[in-house]
């Protein structure tokens, strides 16, 4: 498991299209800024939280319909967990 590992799966898992190239949401204008400029405060449980059962931290739901988190929620632990460690290696992005 290694950041490298979870930026191959943020590209083949669609998060990059969406999310954009760096995270920082400039791909789809739905998709918010998951860097640590957004997400910064949340643990590896509230990211495994938002993918498993798409709840944020104050509970508020991820919209299924525009969040593909029924299927992002399949990936196994150690994918989840990569995928984590990258996105905490980026730069924060612009959007906060
Ligand atoms: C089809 C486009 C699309 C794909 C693919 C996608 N997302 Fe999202 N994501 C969104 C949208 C749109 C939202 C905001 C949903 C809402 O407004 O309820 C979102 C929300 C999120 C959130 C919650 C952020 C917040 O504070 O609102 C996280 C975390 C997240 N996505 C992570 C990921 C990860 C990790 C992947 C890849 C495994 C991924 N997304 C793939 C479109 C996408």
């Amino acid at each position: 498991m290694s950041v490298e590992y979870g930026e191959y799966l943020a590209a083949i898992g669609g998060c990059r299209s969406c999310h954009g190239l760096a995270l920082a949401g400039d791909a789809n204008p739905d998709a918010p800024d998951i860097t640590v400029g957004r997400i910064g405060t949340w643990t590896e449980e509230d990211f495994f939280r938002s993918l498993r059962q798409g709840k944020r931290p104050d509970g508020s739901v991820i919209d299924p319909e525009k969040m593909p988190w029924v299927r992002s929620g399949q990936m196994t632990d150690e994918e989840v967990r990569a995928v984590w460690m990258y996105m905490r290696s980026l730069p924060a992005g612009e959007m906060e």
